[in-house]
C-alpha cells in the first residue's frame, strides 16, 4: 500500500546517517529559519533538466555528473568554482565534438556538504568522537569542539550553496561559457599534458568552424546555443531535515519540488527501500539519482524503481552504479537485465570513483586512474552487449593541479600523493586526469 506523502511524511520512517545534533530546539529553529529563505532553484529549471535527462535515457544525450566530493567551508573563491566549470566544459567538450551528442552537465556543487560514514564515531589513541560528516554538519579537526555538531553549519551550507550558484550563473549565462572561449578553458598545467594537447587539437577544429560559421552571419556573440551553458547543480540528499525545510510547492504545478538543488541523489547507505532517504525522494518531482552498489540485488532495484518513479517518467531516475573494477563485471549484468525485463526507463550512469578506493603505502586514501578506466570500459561494453545505453558519468574531480588519485600521463606515484592531497574527503581526479577519461569515454562511444 502507497501511503500519502508530504514533505515530512519521512519523520515515520528510520533515518540512516542522520547527526546527533545537541539541542532539538536550535536545529528546529534553524530549520524554520531556512524554510522562510528563497528556494536555491527554481521548478521549471528542475523540469527542463528532467526532459534533456531523457533524452539520455532515449540514447540521445550524454550525461556528465562531476566535481567535489565534499564542498568546504573554507575553499570558497571565484578562482575555485571557475576552475572546476573549466574541467567540466572542457569534458563535455571533448565528449560532444567526438560523439556528436549533447552533453547535460550537472555538477557535484552548491550544496555538496553532507557526507555519509562508515562509522558514527572515530578513536584515535584511545579518545572517541563522532566522525566528520562534511563541514554543513561538523569540522574535520579531531577535537570535541570541532565535531561536535553546530545547527548554524546549516545556514552557512544555504549562504554557501547561493553565492556558488549565483557566481555559476554568471560563469555560464555571462559569456564564459561562450564556446569562443574554447582555448581559455584549458589552463597552463593541463594544456602541457597529452590530454591538454588532444584538447587543443579539438579547440582548434571548434574555433575554425565558428570564424566559417561566422563569416556566413552566425556569430557566437549574438546566439545563445553557443554562448551559454545550461549547467545544473546537484548533492546527496542526506540531511532530511535541511531538504525538507527546502522543498516547496511549484506555483505552476503545484507539485512539491526540493529547491536545494536541481537534481538530488540518494547514497549508497541510505537506499533501503523503507527508508525515510526514499520515502522523502519519491514525493519531491526532481530528477533523482540513486547509487548502486555490489550488495544491491536486481529485485531490490527493480523495487526503488517502482518506488522512486511509478509513473516510469523518463529522465526521473538516474542508476549511477559503482561497484568498483574487480565487481563491475560479476554484478552489473544481472541488475541491467532485471530492470530491463521489469520496462522502467531508467538513465544508465557509472561512477568509477567510490568501489575504487583504497589506502596508499603512505597512508592516503586514494583511488588508481587505471581502476577508475577499467571500470568504466567494462559499463561501456557490458551495456553495449546488453544493448542498453550508457549514458552517464559519475565523478569526483577538481579544476585544481592535486595530487589526490595515482596514475594518469603524470604518472602519479604513492609518493607524490603528499605533495598537493587537499580533499577534505575522498580524492579527486585532478583536471589533467579528468581530461583523460573524458577522452577514453569519448572513445568508447564512439564504438557504439
Ligand atoms: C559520494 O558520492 O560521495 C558517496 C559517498 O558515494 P556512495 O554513496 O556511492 O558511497
Ligand atoms: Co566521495
Amino acid at each position: 500500500m502507497v501511503t500519502k506523502w508530504s514533505p515530512d511524511s519521512w519523520h515515520k520512517f528510520p533515518a540512516e546517517q542522520q547527526p546527533e545534533w545537541p539541542s532539538d530546539n536550535e536545529v528546529d529553529s534553524v530549520l524554520t529559519e531556512i524554510s522562510k529563505l528563497p528556494p536555491l532553484v527554481f521548478a521549471g529549471e528542475a523540469r527542463t533538466l528532467q526532459e534533456q535527462l531523457g533524452s539520455v535515457c532515449d540514447g540521445n544525450a550524454l550525461l556528465l555528473q562531476a566535481g567535489d566530493c565534499a564542498e568546504s567551508f573554507d575553499g570558497l573563491t571565484a578562482d575555485a568554482i571557475r576552475d572546476n566549470l573549466k574541467v567540466i566544459l572542457q569534458m563535455a567538450v571533448a565528449l560532444t565534438y567526438s560523439t556528436g551528442l549533447p552533453v547535460v552537465k550537472v555538477g557535484r556543487i552548491a550544496g555538496q556538504f553532507a557526507k555519509p560514514r562508515s562509522s558514527p564515531t572515530e578513536t584515535k589513541d584511545n579518545v572517541e568522537l563522532p566522525s566528520f560528516r562534511g563541514h554543513i554538519v561538523n569540522g574535520p579537526d579531531f577535537n570535541a569542539g570541532s565535531r561536535t555538531a553546530n545547527p548554524q553549519r546549516l545556514l552557512q551550507a544555504y549562504h554557501q550553496s547561493s553565492s556558488t550558484l549565483n557566481l555559476l550563473r554568471a560563469f555560464t549565462r555571462g559569456g564564459f561559457a561562450n564556446l569562443a572561449q574554447v582555448h581559455a578553458w584549458n589552463q597552463e598545467f593541463v594544456a602541457n599534458s597529452p590530454a591538454g594537447e588532444q584538447y587543443r587539437e579539438i579547440a582548434d577544429g571548434i574555433t575554425d568552424a565558428l570564424a566559417f560559421m561566422k563569416a556566413c552571419g552566425v556569430a557566437s556573440h549574438d546566439n545563445s546555443a553557443l554562448n551559454e551553458v545550461d549547467f545544473y547543480t546537484s548533492h546527496e540528499a542526506l540531511l532530511l531535515g535541511y531538504e525538507e525545510a527546502l522543498t516547496r510547492t511549484d506555483s505552476t504545478s503545484g507539485e512539491w519540488y526540493d529547491c536545494s538543488a536541481h537534481m538530488l541523489w540518494i547514497g549508497e547507505r541510505t537506499r533501503q527501500i523503507d527508508s525515510a532517504h526514499i520515502e522523502f525522494l519519491r514525493g519531491v518531482q526532481n530528477p533523482l539519482g540513486c547509487k548502486v552498489g555490489p550488495s544491491a540485488t536486481p529485485q531490490e532495484v527493480v523495487e526503488l524503481c517502482e518506488k522512486l518513479n511509478p509513473a516510469a517518467i523518463p529522465g526521473r531516475l538516474t542508476l549511477i552504479t559503482r561497484f568498483g573494477a574487480d565487481n563491475v563485471e560479476s554484478c552489473l549484468s544481472p541488475i541491467v537485465e532485471a530492470i530491463v525485463k521489469s520496462g522502467h526507463p531508467v538513465v544508465w550512469a557509472c561512477d568509477p570513483m567510490h568501489g575504487n578506493t583504497f589506502t596508499s603505502s603512505t597512508g592516503h586514501k586514494t583511488r588508481h586512474l587505471d581502476d577508475i578506466l577499467t571500470e568504466l570500459t567494462q559499463f561501456f561494453s557490458i551495456h553495449r552487449s546488453l544493448g542498453t545505453w550508457a549514458g552517464g558519468i559519475h565523478i569526483e574531480l577538481t579544476g585544481g593541479n592535486v595530487t589526490e588519485c595515482l596514475g594518469g600521463a603524470d604518472m602519479l606515484s604513492d609518493d607524490d600523493l603528499h605533495l598537493r592531497y587537499e580533499t577534505m574527503c575522498d580524492p579527486r581526479l585532478n583536471a589533467s586526469q579528468s581530461l583523460e577519461l573524458a577522452f577514453l569515454v569519448a572513445e568508447q562511444l564512439r564504438r557504439d
